[in-house]
């Protein structure tokens, strides 16, 4: 399906996903992250989408924009412009003043000149009408075949198979409960992204969730010793920090 055309094949190395661009070295979801990841061995990148009080799909993890802006408050309060205005760089860095929040759009703007892929997180709860917006600018992008939209809530995956079954859905669940293979087929996706604990608790997981026909991704892993179990486990991708690191240590193995 889509993207995961180029999910590993047996045998073949984990893929990467650089988490929320390439946060180690640049603010986390802002254009700067995001194009550093897309040009590291990155195979993926993922990010987070949420919505202006107007509308527009931003990209942004917290709920509200006090850590990672110099501004306060829900993002869901604040329009476009009024995200616009605030400075999302110089909490990291003073050489990232002025690093705004990005919309879904500008991101799908740079996607589009890259073979890389992404992994568009929906974050909360989304409607059909909100998803058909994503959508539309995924595909008005030109970029269905690069993208995966992930989410915890098997709502939204299953709004995203109404409104678009062309494209890929990843289910997100940080513990298992219950069969996540089923879930996931449930919810129509095509990959499950699951925490590290979650896979060592539940030994039999990867080998289940393979026989579902789906992929499996862990997160957030960012030193060798836990990419080393995390290839021992047979996962198809990881999500990683450090995208860069990531993959100079799997060229060496
Ligand atoms: O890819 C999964 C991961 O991004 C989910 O956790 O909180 O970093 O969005 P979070
Ligand atoms: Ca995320």
């Amino acid at each position: 399906v889509g993207a995961f055309t180029s999910l590993k094949s047996p045998g073949e190395a984990a893929f990467i996903a650089g988490h929320r661009g390439d946060k180690t070295v640049a603010p986390e979801n802002t254009l700067e992250a995001l194009s550093l990841a897309l040009d590291s061995a990155a195979d993926y990148v993922e990010t987070d989408v949420q919505l202006t009080a107007d509308g527009v799909p931003v990209l942004m993890h917290d709920w509200t924009v006090d850590r990672t802006t110099n501004g306060t408050g829900p993002v869901w309060k604040y329009t476009y412009e009024e995200l616009s205005a605030l400075d999302a760089g110089s909490w990291f860095g003073e050489e990232f003043a002025g690093a705004t929040v990005p919309t879904l759009e500008q991101f799908l703007n740079v996607l589009r000149w890259s073979t890389k892929n992404a992994i568009l997180e929906l974050k909360g709860s989304w409607t059909d009408e909100q998803v058909a917006l994503v959508a539309d600018l995924i595909a008005r992008n030109g970029v269905t075949n690069h993208v995966i939209l992930g989410s915890f809530d098997i709502m939204t995956l299953q709004a995203v198979q109404r409104v678009s079954p062309e494209l890929p859905g990843m289910l997100i669940v940080r513990d298992i409960v219950g069969d996540p293979a089923k879930l996931a087929a449930a919810a129509g996706a095509v990959a499950l992204v699951t925490s590290k604990s979650a896979i060592t608790r539940n030994p039999e997981l990867v080998q289940q969730v393979h026989d579902a026909g789906l992929g499996i991704l862990i997160y957030t892993l960012n030193d060798s010793d836990t990419w080393s179990d995390a290839v021992a486990l047979g996962v198809d991708g990881i999500v990683t920090d450090r995208p860069a690191e990531l993959g100079t240590w799997i060229a060496k193995e």
